[in-house]
């Protein structure tokens, strides 16, 4: 779908999407369709229940008096409750109502008025910017899909006076999104398809927009003695790889910058502590904390970010096989301690905790966030609607939280405490990888905060986000890159030189 900025004329073809107020209170462009159609439009809305509300909608098609071929009537709530999000959040929905509704070309004629919280070229870029995000589709994999269920829509033109500010607004936000549809991608590519060592494939395509890739393999991981990464790898035919991509956008390449670490579990069988087969398939995207990050590297390279990034992703697959390992093993993380494996399955661990330590040593960022995947507890304390967030660090903590909340991906912080440790107490090594189930989030959080020294670091627990059973606003259900606009407007909004 093409996006183009366009100053407001009443369009005379396809589609047309127009803005009403909570409380039946038509935008100005609706009032002006609405008298050209002799007041079908609000005959239409006395008709039905819509009343405005955010993300309501109602289609009226081929109404009379216009050439159009429909006019979808959108709900923005209240003027004074639209900011940055809330705007992406209506061009989504409003953009879902004409992708498959046969019209190739529509216009979103959406009209600011006094109130909404960013101004009118902000507006229109950040409607624009959700309509964006909404028409990604990962179809690659059909081959005998019909005309009828294939997306219609190929232009979506944005009206706004501020035509011009809106399109370099835009232009950032479109590298943002560029970054998200990657994540999605590499999310969405089954395991036989995205492995550790086709993953670090596409990031060494990163290259092209200016990142230094650099990619460890098997050998150099054991001189580095990543005992922990590599034992969970052990059971695959594919070698695992850590791969560190580095965006210098500050003025001075040398200072120290903010590292995010991703985990990368290209597939989770369990391994030895092998997973029921329901629901295994889901396990393709326990690389989603390593998808976000590979995203997130991208749109801060792809917009020219102006500050010094590290993106750090530790690439494995858990597998069963005469060479995997076993519970009741004993590895030593490059840090130095030693873990017993009583879970195969709490793998993703394992792999953080030396891709924390090698960051810390190598890099000694001045804070270090990872992603991952790591427990189904997360689902179950916070469902689908946060992510968790852990950290030794109250001023990073909030700074994400904000981040989250302004990029329309909440975070809610969970405690940790030197209580939680007797779980993972082992009789044998330095630690287990495993608690009991209560507070298996925080166990795990506990586990690695063992890694990270005196680093300000945050873990944030994506298991119930990553991925999205329904549509939403801004995506189609599947992979929904949840991280990547965090993570930017994190960057944006403290660690970038003005
Ligand atoms: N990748 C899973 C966590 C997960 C579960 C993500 C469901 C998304 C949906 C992780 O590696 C895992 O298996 N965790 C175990 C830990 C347990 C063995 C302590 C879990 O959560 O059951
Ligand atoms: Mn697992
Ligand atoms: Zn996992």
């Amino acid at each position: 779908m093409k996006i183009a900025f366009a100053k407001p004329q009443i369009p005379t073809e396809g589609a047309v999407i127009v803005g009403v107020l909570e409380g039946k209170v038509l935008t100005p462009t609706a009032q002006q369709i609405d008298s050209q159609a002799g007041g079908a439009l609000v005959r239409a809305i006395n008709a039905s229940k819509f009343e405005g509300k955010k993300d309501q909608t109602l289609t009226v098609l081929a109404p009379a008096g216009l050439e159009l071929n429909r006019v979808v009537l959108l709900g923005l709530g209240k003027a004074d409750g639209i900011d940055a999000a809330v705007a992406q959040s209506l061009g989504g929905t409003a953009v879902g109502q004409v992708l498959n509704s046969g019209d190739t070309a529509a216009a979103m004629a959406l009209d600011w008025v006094e109130g909404i919280k960013i101004d009118a070229a902000a507006f229109a870029a950040n409607v624009a910017f959700g309509a964006r995000l909404k028409s990604y589709r990962f179809d690659k994999y059909f081959t005998k899909e019909k005309k009828e269920d294939k997306p219609s829509l190929k232009k979506l033109t944005v009206l706004t006076p501020e035509n011009g500010a809106a399109k370099s607004t835009f232009q950032p936000l479109d590298k943002i999104a560029d970054g998200v549809f990657l994540t999605r991608d590499l999310v969405s590519e089954p395991a036989n398809i995205i492995h550790p060592e086709s993953l670090a494939e596409e990031c060494k395509k990163l290259a092209d927009l200016g990142l230094e890739v650099e990619v460890l393999g098997e050998k150099q991981m054991k001189k580095l003695g990543m005992g922990a990464l590599l034992g969970v790898g052990q059971g695959s035919v594919r070698e695992s790889h850590l791969v560190i991509m580095r965006w210098n956008g500050a003025k001075d390449a040398d200072s120290a910058p903010l590292a995010l670490i991703g985990k990368g579990v290209c597939f989770d069988t369990g391994g030895i502590s092998i997973k029921p087969a329901a629901g295994m398939e889901d396990m393709k995207w326990d690389m989603a904390g390593a998808g976000a990050v590979i995203g997130a590297m991208k749109a801060l390279a792809g917009r020219g970010a102006k500050a010094n990034v590290i993106g750090v992703v530790g690439l494995v697959e858990n597998m069963p096989s005469g060479n995997a390992q076993r519970p009741g093993d004993v590895v030593t993380s490059m840090s130095g301690q030693t873990i017993e494996v009583i879970n195969t399955d709490a793998e993703g661990r394992l792999v953080l905790a030396d891709a924390l330590w090698y960051v810390k040593e190598r890099f000694k960022p001045t804070a270090m966030i990872d992603l991952a995947t790591l427990t189904g507890a997360i689902i179950v304390a916070l469902g689908n609607e946060h992510a968790g967030l852990f950290s030794n660090n109250d001023e990073l903590s909030d700074k994400i939280t904000a981040a989250g909340k302004g990029a329309g991906e909440p975070v809610w912080r969970l405690p940790m405490g030197e209580a939680y440790d007797q779980q993972i107490k082992s009789d044998i090594a330095d630690m287990k990888n495993v608690g009991g189930p209560p507070g298996g989030s925080i166990t795990a959080a506990q586990f690695l905060k063992r890694f990270v020294g005196d680093t300000a670091w945050a873990h944030i627990d994506i298991a119930g986000m990553a991925w999205s059973k329904k549509d939403t606003a801004t995506c189609p259900k599947g992979a929904s890159a949840f991280g990547v606009r965090l993570l930017d407007r994190l960057v944006a909004e403290n660690y970038e030189e003005k």
